[in-house]
């Protein structure tokens, strides 16, 4: 053979092994594997049904990650308390749902490095003497039954107490505020600060108090998923490459300030 008769027949044969390389995550007949996500579609701007689709920064974030991490993602929901009972009983791959990464979770779950900074704040009606945590003591409080804004209230009124009602999705606890059975929502700060300024005549403010602690959001896994450090990489690429703040100017009109997020991974 002639020698480049012989590098074409070497470059070809090493062409087909890249791409044999680049197809270890597709089935057989060459498709991507489809990873199934689950949360609870009910905490705008991060996940919120829109004429029966789930959309929203964390699923715009998710799919992008999981693009990355060479995968297709859909995202399914399920509500809040199955989102851990599916990635306990390893019946989803993964969740994103807004959620906190905390001590006590990361005992029965494994969390992605951080990408969303948080923090618990109160909603109240414009004309409500509430202006402090301190001041939630004595009033009916709403908030998502098992969310960090519901252990932090917890700490404030009583873990017994009545005045705590619990719901099952947060759009349920602002219902409730609007309906006059509660004085006050405690929820993620973003999440209330878009509802108030989307409603605008419904006449809400929102209040920060230096007792809730910062948060940061993960991507949920069951423990031991070989895609926490996958999804580990692809979001740091994605936060290197500009595709983490494309995404979060398409839903905050802002760029991201990486710096604490940073700080932490
Ligand atoms: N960040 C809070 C937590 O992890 C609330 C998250 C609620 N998320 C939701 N999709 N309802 O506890």
């Amino acid at each position: 053979m002639k020698r480049s008769k012989l590098m074409v027949v070497i470059s070809v044969v090493f062409l087909l092994l890249l791409s044999a390389c680049g197809t270890s995550k597709t089935g057989g007949d060459g498709d991507k594997k489809t990873l199934r996500i689950v949360t609870d579609a009910a905490y705008a701007p991060f996940e919120y049904q829109d004429k029966g689709e789930v959309v929203g920064f964390d699923v715009d974030f998710v799919k992008a990650v999981a693009k990355e991490a060479g995968y297709e993602a859909k995202v399914e929901h399920v509500g809040w308390d199955p989102v851990f009972v599916e990635i306990e009983g390893k019946t989803a791959d993964a969740a994103v749902s807004a959620i906190t990464i905390t001590d006590k979770r990361k005992k029965s779950y494994d969390f992605s490095v951080p990408y969303f900074l948080s923090t618990n704040k109160i909603m109240v009606p414009k004309d409500s003497p509430i202006k402090s945590a301190a001041d939630l003591k004595d009033k009916v409080v709403a908030v998502q039954n098992g969310t960090t804004g519901m252990t932090a209230t917890e700490k404030l009124l009583g873990a017994e107490n009545k005045n705590l009602k619990k719901f099952k999705d947060n759009n349920l606890a602002i219902m409730e505020l609007k309906g006059g059975g509660a004085d006050a929502v405690v929820a993620d700060n973003t999440v209330i600060e878009e509802y108030v300024k989307n409603n605008p005549k419904e006449n809400f403010v929102v209040i920060e108090d230096p007792v809730f602690e910062k948060e940061f959001y993960g991507v949920l896994f069951p423990k031991d998923s070989k895609l926490k450090a996958e999804f580990d990489k692809a979001i740091k690429k994605l936060m290197e490459n500009g595709e983490y703040a494309k995404i979060y100017n398409k839903w905050f009109k802002v760029d991201p300030d990486l710096t604490e997020i940073n700080a932490q991974q």
